[in-house]
């Protein structure tokens, strides 16, 4: 982020984080552990119910300090409306996030800060049977950083055959993401094709998620580990 927001302070750029998979993660900013949303001008959460914080259904919150952006937001997040029955701008749809899911987030949100360290847990005992391999890229977290481990993800070559193998032995893997953006058909009249964009497309067909969620236990990640090094 900091190179990014040394960037946007040049050119005088809005920032805004898409910090939907990212719930609870911080990074050193001049030296403060700041959470991921309240480093640029604005952050976008999900709320999908995979998510580290996810609702029983769809939803979302943006954050930020600037009370006119807030106050645009919640207009466009109600279609327009500045209070019931009156409508001060044409501009908005119906984005509110019913009283269900704010419910349940307002509980889940209290176990947030410990499903995290469940998963960096988790991320530790991936590291500890992985590192060394020299056929599997493990992630690592730069100084300064907590990550949250939505997802851990890993790098290996033939990770299609590694992801089938993983399937037969009833381990549920995930793509994320297998299709680049610009190889995706909605962006087909940009007209970039393959080749174009040589290295995201290497780390589109070598990437990995191997399980990763709060509750899995010590000997799910061994079981993982053990058929993944097999097949690597
Ligand atoms: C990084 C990132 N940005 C944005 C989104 C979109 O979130 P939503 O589907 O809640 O709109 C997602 C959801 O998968 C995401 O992972």
């Amino acid at each position: 982020m900091q190179p990014i927001l040394d960037l946007a302070k040049k050119y005088n750029l809005v920032v805004v984080e898409d910090a939907c998979q990212a719930h609870g993660a911080s990074y050193t900013l001049d030296g403060k552990k700041m959470k991921a949303g309240s480093l640029g001008d604005a952050g976008a959460f999900s709320f999908y119910p995979a998510k580290n914080l996810g609702a029983m259904g769809e939803g979302g919150a943006v954050t930020t300090q600037n009370a006119a952006a807030a106050a645009r937001m919640k207009l466009w997040r109600d279609h327009g409306s500045s209070q019931k029955y009156v409508h001060i701008s044409p501009d908005g749809w119906n984005g509110r996030l019913d009283a269900l899911q704010c419910a349940i987030l307002d509980i889940k949100l209290k176990k947030l800060d410990e499903w995290n360290e469940r998963r960096r847990q988790a991320a530790r005992w991936y590291q500890e049977r992985l590192a060394g391999n020299e056929k599997i890229i493990t992630p690592t977290v730069p100084a300064g950083r907590e990550h949250i481990y939505h997802l851990y993800v890993v790098s290996l070559p033939d990770r299609d055959k590694a992801m089938k193998e993983l399937g037969a032995h009833e381990i549920g893997c995930g793509l994320h993401y297998p299709i680049p953006l610009h190889l995706q058909a909605a962006y087909r009249d940009l007209g970039y094709c393959q080749g174009d964009f040589p290295v995201t497309e290497a780390v589109a067909n070598s990437v990995l998620s191997l399980p990763m969620f709060p509750h899995i236990t010590e000997d799910m990640v061994d079981y993982v580990c053990k058929e993944l090094k097999k097949v690597a």
